[in-house]
């Protein structure tokens, strides 16, 4: 099966890093025109010639809207919501106020900045493919990371509404569920989590391995491959799914086997 995505333009937000990085990548290998932002500049040189970026904080409505001012005039077929941050890891009684609408702001307002922005083009197009990243948080509970959760249960009802709000347009909209990915955000996570259970990471990494039925961790060129499947022509008939690529979650967090030794 050969996936070309010649002529089409595609953005994708928070392209400096991790899956937002292996998905601008795969679609200038495929031939689109690859718009993406990010919060560090410095992030987005490391981008091939050929990827316009944007210095833009997708939690602030007017830069959004400043950028995609720029984009949107001549046209855009895919719009992949992939920045999320991960929030802080602590109980519910020890969030800051600031930290809750942070996460909020940034994994689920975001979607709404960019989604009231591209949903009027691709109406008027009468095509178009929106692609939310979500997680196993936006399925499942996860112990100690509330406002993540929080958010992308939010994104999951979301991506299920616009399907079905959009779908008589010809716009199709998906949410990627991805696994354990590797990368310097699990490493993030992977400590918070150590440091906040008292275990050590390589124990932090082994619970969440077993978390899953084919006890994976992923690569993020996994979820790139998925999401340029989804916004080609093989992907025509797929809308309000949401995708798991993660070997099958089961739990987020095996808990009760470090709660009594097992780990
Ligand atoms: N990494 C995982 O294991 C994992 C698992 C499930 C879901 N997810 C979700 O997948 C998506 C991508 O995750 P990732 O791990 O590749 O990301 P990441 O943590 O590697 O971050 C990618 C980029 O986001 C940028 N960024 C952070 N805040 C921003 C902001 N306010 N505006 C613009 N850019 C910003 C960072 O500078 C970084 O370059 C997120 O929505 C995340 O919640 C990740």
């Amino acid at each position: 099966m050969n996936i070309t995505l010649e002529g089409k333009r595609v953005f994708v937000s928070a392209g400096g890093a991790g899956m937002g990085r292996s998905t601008c990548l795969a679609f200038h290998q495929a031939g689109a025109e690859v718009f993406t932002c990010d919060i560090n500049q410095e992030a987005l040189t490391s981008l091939p010639q050929g990827i316009e970026t944007f210095t833009c904080d997708v939690g602030d409505a007017e830069e959004v809207k400043k950028m995609m001012d720029e984009i949107l005039p001549d046209g855009l077929d895919v719009l992949v919501n992939n920045a999320g941050i991960a929030g802080p890891t602590a109980p519910i009684e020890n969030i800051s106020l600031e930290e809750w609408n942070h996460t909020i702001n940034v994994c689920l307002n975001s979607q709404f900045y960019f989604n009231r922005l591209v949903v009027p083009l691709f109406k008027k197009q009468r095509h178009g493919v929106l692609i939310n990243l979500i997680s196993g948080a936006g399925i499942l509970g996860f112990p100690n990371r509330s406002p993540y959760a929080a958010a992308k249960w939010a994104v999951t009802g979301l991506t299920k509404t616009l399907a079905m709000e959009l779908g008589p347009q010809n716009i199709r909209v998906n949410g990627i569920v991805p696994g354990n990915v590797n990368g310097e955000r699990m490493d993030r996570v992977v400590q918070a989590h150590a440091e906040a259970d008292k275990i050590s990471p390589e124990v932090v990494r082994k619970l969440y391995a077993i978390g899953t039925s084919m006890q994976c961790f992923i690569e993020p060129e996994e979820i790139a491959n998925m999401i340029l499947f989804l916004s080609s022509d093989h992907g025509r008939h797929i809308s309000g799914q949401i995708i798991g690529l993660d070997g099958h979650t089961e739990t987020l967090y095996p808990r009760m086997l470090s709660e009594q030794g097992m780990v």
